[in-house]
């Protein structure tokens, strides 16, 4: 089945804007930087990287009857507080699993930003001592039982949706977004900079790269993720995974290269949800150049890889970056600490 045969739910404004970032371009004095915000495509709770995804799952959701969806993350996730967003929007019931994954001691860290939202929106939300790991949970395995047993009828969403079968089509298909964005923009972007964590946005972005050259003959171009898991090995396993299980799911017709799949590691620190020197830095640049807020768990690492790269001429000075903006912004809730 082609990309564009798969159903989707519509849960954004429509193609997310991508703009330059003209400050930050000058003050690197190398490559050219645009960004393409999801953390502002869609209404649904301050939006983010999962709506894209849900897109797809949701068709799935209601074919299946499904009356609640049961998810899972850290305290302070980000796809946990969109998934109670899109179940609020289709009048379905949430239960969430929100594990210690982050060893950070706020002292609001479980009231504030994405927990608070969540609970707002209805969500059954359950605090789980568990630590950090992105593959299948026992608790999430758990929490679908529980509701079953209670009558209900669930629809399990795993970590970042990244574990779905479906999970990699929605960046599958930000890359015909950006082809047709880069039409009428007149510009090429060559090099992509995405975080990476769970992995299927990374994921599918590079088999819908990869599917957009193979149907229009488009330059290769660089889809570099950046890890910050600080689990290099499993988040590399799991991109690789999803991204070959995408390109089969859309009939790319050849086996992705390794040399296709890029996940740069050096930016996480050593824990996944603890922002390093680099981290903070990077999130007080955009934010004093361009008024772009950027999250310390996800999108100040990849800004400060960004920043790196450039600065190293691995991304040369004749590039044009696409810096993915993949949201985050109210887990900075719990993280006030960090900028005293
Ligand atoms: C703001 C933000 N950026 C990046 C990521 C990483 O995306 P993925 O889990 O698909 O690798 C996530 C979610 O994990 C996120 O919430």
């Amino acid at each position: 089945m082609r990309l564009q045969e798969f159903p989707r739910h519509p849960l954004t404004f429509g193609p997310s804007p991508v703009h330059r970032l003209d400050r930050l371009t000058r003050h690197l004095g190398g490559a050219e930087i645009w960004a393409k915000r999801e953390d502002v495509s869609s209404g649904l709770a301050f939006g983010g990287n999962k709506i894209r995804k849900l897109e797809y799952i949701v068709p799935d959701v209601l074919a299946q009857g499904a009356d609640t969806l049961v998810s899972i993350g850290g305290v302070q996730s980000n796809h946990t507080r969109q998934v109670a967003a899109v179940a609020a929007h289709l009048g379905l019931r949430c239960r969430l699993v929100q594990e210690r994954w982050v060893d950070w001691d706020d002292p609001v860290g479980d009231r504030v930003g994405n927990i608070l939202l969540s609970r707002i929106m209805g969500a059954d939300v359950r605090l789980d001592p568990a630590g950090f790991d992105i593959g299948i949970r026992s608790s999430w395995e758990e929490a679908i039982r529980e509701v079953e047993e209670a009558g209900g009828r669930p629809y399990g969403i795993p970590a970042g949706a990244s574990e779905h079968p479906l999970g990699g089509l929605g960046f599958a298909n930000w890359a015909f977004e950006v082809a047709e964005q880069e039409r009428q923009l007149g510009v090429t972007f060559d090099t992509i900079v995405v975080c990476t964590v769970t992995g299927s946005t990374h994921a599918g972005m590079i088999a819908g790269f990869a599917a957009l050259q193979e149907a229009t003959g488009g330059p290769e171009r660089r889809v570099l993720g950046i890890d910050a898991s600080a689990t290099l090995e499993q988040t590399r396993d799991q991109v690789a995974r999803i991204a070959r299980n995408t390109a089969r799911l859309i009939e790319l017709g050849r086996d992705l290269r390794d040399d296709e799949i890029t996940v740069l590691e050096g930016w996480a620190g050593d824990r996944y949800g603890i922002p390093v020197a680099s981290t903070v830095e990077a999130i007080r640049l955009s934010g004093r150049l361009e008024g772009v807020i950027l999250d310390p768990v996800y999108e100040g690492k990849s800004m400060a890889g960004l920043v790196d790269l450039v600065a190293s001429g691995e991304i040369p000075r004749d590039a044009t970056v696409l810096f993915a903006h993949l949201g985050g912004q109210p887990a900075l809730n719990a993280y006030s600490g960090v900028f005293d």
